[in-house]
């Protein structure tokens, strides 16, 4: 990371331990160390109790969309299926795709310029892109993405979960931050989703759609709003086949050419998917509330993955959340996976729906299998 002063920098736990209020009983000193040992063997972020703790704080949020706009109708012309069935199936009615040439860290950096530009900051000490559709196999993205918004130099690194992808980075993020190791970061979900689609599947093809999403995190105390507390995550390899792209990897180069054309694409086993991602986002919701010591009745806004409009009631009937309270993005834009839910943000704070003081729960659910949750007070940003 970017040292902010000529001496050398301290590890993560040396500088956690620094911070340690200087009448730190025992258990606050253990609750630290405990938990930044734990980090170790778990990518989880940090809940420490020390009054005074560092945290990372939410403080910028963009996102950008390409132009283009592709209805259920202008579907319907070239796949079979209808306007009707995808939106009672799904919720759905547009989506946004890249235009020819335009790949994933076009979208990343156009995000992550008006994150920056929202944060009022013009430098950041790292870059975590999350995204299942990088510009390459080799190398990652965010080097690229970080050259574009003139940080070259700063380490930059994509992150890969699927759908809960930008979880997953926003927990790294903080826990980067946390250690002492930056204090800022720029954490952006991109996605060209549509270029993994294959053109003559008609599930796949009608779900998702291209965009990205971002916030800064800045480093700053715990119980600030925007303060990022615990972040549940979780994973189950077993589930690696419900959500795929077969070939193209070291696993099919490995073995040999592919076994059909389609394996080069996205797939999905839709209805399999279905309730693993209700159980598993209901789970680490309800942990991730547990965390933030919220009761259900307390949460302002459930920011659940944007894929299907009946997975959202189901997750909002679990968690007996009204759906009145459910941010839903997914009718304008279908489902963006690591993209989703900083998009969601951000739509979410441009029609008012997230206001400062708002108590957030955000859960994701995909590929790998991987799913993940955390609450958030919204802070008092503007979304650009
Ligand atoms: O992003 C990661 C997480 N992803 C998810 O959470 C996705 C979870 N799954 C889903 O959202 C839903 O399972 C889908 C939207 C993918 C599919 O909805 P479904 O209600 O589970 O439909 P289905 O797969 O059971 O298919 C029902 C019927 C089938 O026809 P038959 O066999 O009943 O004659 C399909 O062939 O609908 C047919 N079908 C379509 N019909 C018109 C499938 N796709 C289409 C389509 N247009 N686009």
């Amino acid at each position: 990371m970017k040292p902010s002063t000529s001496r050398p920098r301290p590890s993560g736990l040396v500088c956690a331990y620094r911070k340690l209020p200087r009448g730190a009983g025992r258990e606050e000193q253990s609750s630290i160390l405990v938990a930044l040992f734990g980090k170790l063997g778990y990518m989880r972020t940090l809940e420490v109790s020390a009054a005074d703790a560092r945290s990372a704080v939410v403080c910028g949020l963009g996102a950008w969309l390409p132009p283009r706009i592709v209805t259920n109708d202008e579907l319907a012309t070239r796949l079979d299926t209808s306007d009707e069935w995808i939106r009672t199936r799904t919720g759905i009615q547009t989506r946004h795709i890249v235009s020819p040439g335009m790949p994933t860290s076009y979208l990343a950096a156009e995000a992550g310029a008006r994150a920056m530009e929202s944060a009022g900051v013009k430098d950041v000490d790292a870059l975590v892109l999350a995204t299942t559709t990088p510009d390459r196999p080799c190398p990652a993205s965010a080097p690229r993405v970080a050259h574009r918004l003139g940080l070259t130099g700063r380490p930059a690194f994509d992150v890969s979960a699927v759908c809960t992808g930008f979880l997953y980075a926003l927990s790294v993020a903080a826990g980067l931050i946390v250690s002492g190791a930056a204090e800022h970061i720029l954490v952006i979900g991109a996605e060209a989703f549509s270029t993994i689609i294959d053109p003559h599947d008609r599930t796949s093809g009608v779900l998702f759609g291209d965009g990205a999403g971002a916030v800064v995190l800045r480093a700053g105390d715990h119980q600030e709003p925007g303060a990022i507390g615990w972040v549940e995550l979780g994973s189950d390899g077993s589930l690696d086949d419900i959500i795929t792209v077969r070939a193209g990897g070291s696993e099919q180069r490995s073995a040999g050419a592919p076994q059909s054309p389609a394996d080069s694409y996205f797939s999905m086993r839709g209805q399999e998917v279905f309730p693993h991602a209700v159980r598993r986002m209901a789970e680490a919701a309800t942990t991730a509330l547990a965390h933030a010591r919220w009761r259900p009745d307390e949460v302002d806004r459930l920011v659940g993955h944007q894929a299907n409009l009946r997975i959202l009631h189901a997750l909002s009937e679990r968690m007996h959340i009204p759906r009145e309270r459910l941010v839903v993005h997914l009718d304008r834009v279908g489902n963006t996976a690591a993209a989703s839910i900083p998009l969601a943000l951000a739509h979410a704070q441009s029609t008012g729906e997230l206001f400062p003081g708002a108590r957030v729960l955000l859960a994701a659910f995909g590929g790998g299998a991987t799913w993940g949750a955390t609450a958030v007070t919204w802070p008092d940003i503007k979304a650009l």
